[in-house]
């Protein structure tokens, strides 16, 4: 298609969805009282081939990827070898069947009760380039198994790139359904906001063997694209009764970041730079209040930011700050004090949290004006505040959170109690655009879908200032 006919009906699918905005916005939020449950709440069982072990001896299995730099020329692999080590290397390279390349990583395990996990292997392949596919290969001979990847567009303003934002997924049916709706969705990387395998509910050994079968479960995408983690309340795993007193164990052991990239103390907490968007993960169940790691590491972190460079700046937890659901109301009240000063100061386009089953997603709101003297207690519509975006509906077997507060909140633009997932379709260093997608429908119908202007190029004064450096450098018109 001709670059001015492809311009044309972008323009066109634009205005299309700034007058449905419009619309939406012209009066209060909007409750959905679709509410779909595709399945029953229960765990698929684990004989069912959806976690079926790889065949062959020691044969790696829970194969996994995630960014493993600041910048994107790198990502940290991750398997699971159940019967003995074996090597930690990955071999690699630009063509099928041709690994000329390879790397080597390191080997752990853990126990948790009288489980003993497999041996957990994390290897870092750095030096990439950008906008290519990478073929890689891991295990012994009979036992090897193959995958690619695609690693990210450069570092640029006007990089397009669209994330994949799952949360609260478990293994469900309904949780099967997620991931196969999201897999179809045109999504390069997911942002995960927490809550993975729900291995908790289980006792006793029966923890670890649920985190091997999610492990075996999320394959189907985890070993093809980055999956950006955080954790939530269920990664915690603090289970005196079984003499298990260690937050996270299962969750670090398994799971890598690459936090000391972003000068994070800690793996719970980091940010990475991927295409045009500065991703910032924070940790809903560790320290934040003033003077903490996590409050001193944020508070230099967001310095960095350079929205010259990086122009969507996202913030990732579990717990949401905004959110009218009556399940968790208000839990993440302890970081909205701390943080969301700093959040509408540093014009943060979006914060996605997941918790809460169900989907929301708020206007533009901030309520820092609050104190304890002054009594001026109500969020209050600010256009340099972020929109806050639940999307714990990711289908694990606590079920949906269906009972919202009623009346709605001013604050509340879009609520709906039913299993998806959402994407975020970053255009260029202006427009983005929010879908959610509710399990049963196809992709093409999106059960929510906004565009969003850029808070930092977003300002009238910018926005000409761009339109005439366009116009000039590449005699076209790019918003
Ligand atoms: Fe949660």
């Amino acid at each position: 298609m001709a670059p001015g006919v492809q311009f044309t009906l972008f323009q066109l699918l634009l205005t299309l969805f700034l007058i449905l905005d419009l619309v939406k916005k012209g009066g209060a939020g909007i409750t959905s009282t679709f509410t779909r449950s595709q399945w029953q709440s229960f765990d698929i069982p684990l004989d069912n081939k959806v976690f079926a072990i790889p065949t062959g001896y020691n044969a790696p299995q829970q194969v996994r990827i995630t960014q493993g730099d600041y910048d994107g020329k790198a990502v940290i692999i991750s398997w699971v070898t159940a019967d003995e080590p074996g090597p930690s290397k990955v071999q690699y390279g630009t063509s099928e069947k041709k690994y000329d390349l390879s790397a080597d990583g390191k080997v752990t395990n853990y126990t948790f009760y009288n489980y003993k996990s497999g041996y957990i292997h994390h290897c870092l392949v750095d030096g990439l380039e950008y906008e290519t596919k990478y073929y890689y290969k891991i295990g012994l001979s009979a036992s090897s198994r193959e995958f690619w990847f695609q690693t990210p567009p450069k570092i640029d303003p006007d990089s397009p790139f669209t994330f994949g934002i799952i949360g609260d997924l478990g293994q469900t049916y309904n949780s099967l359904s997620t991931l196969e709706h999201y897999m179809q969705s045109g999504g390069q990387t997911v942002l995960f906001v927490g809550d993975l395998s729900y291995a908790d509910r289980y006792q006793y050994n029966d923890v670890g063997i649920r985190w091997d079968s999610w492990g075996r479960f999320t394959e189907r995408s985890t070993a093809y694209q980055p999956w950006i983690w955080s954790a939530g309340n269920h990664e915690i795993e603090y289970m005196p009764d079984v003499g298990e007193v260690i937050p996270f164990k299962s969750y670090l052991h398994r799971y890598s970041t690459p936090y000391l990239a972003s000068r994070s103390n800690n793996p719970l907490w980091y940010a990475i730079r991927r295409a045009s968007a500065h991703i910032i993960v924070l940790s809903s169940y560790s320290p934040h209040v003033k003077y903490t790691p996590q409050w001193q590491w944020l508070r230099d972190e967001l310095k960095r930011v350079d929205r010259k460079k990086t122009p969507w700046l996202i913030v990732v937890m579990h717990v949401p700050i905004y959110n009218s659901n009556q399940a968790h109301f208000m839990e993440g009240e302890s970081i909205r004090v701390v943080f969301e000063r700093w959040f509408v100061h540093y014009r943060v386009d979006f914060i996605f949290a997941g918790h809460v089953h169900a989907y929301e997603r708020s206007y533009r709101i901030s309520n820092i004006r609050y104190n304890v003297s002054s009594g001026d207690r109500y969020p209050v519509p600010d256009r340099s505040a972020p929109v806050y975006v639940t999307v714990g509906d990711g289908g694990n077997q606590e079920g949906l959170a269906g009972r919202f507060w009623d009346p709605q909140p001013e604050y509340s633009a879009f609520r709906e109690a039913s299993y998806g997932h959402s994407t975020l379709e970053i255009k260029n260093r202006t427009h983005s655009f929010l879908h959610w997608h509710r399990n049963d429908d196809g992709q093409r119908v999106p059960a929510d879908s906004v565009v969003f202007l850029n808070r930092h190029w977003a300002s009238n004064l910018r926005r000409r200032k761009l339109k005439k450096n366009h116009l000039k450098a590449r005699g076209e018109i790019n918003f």
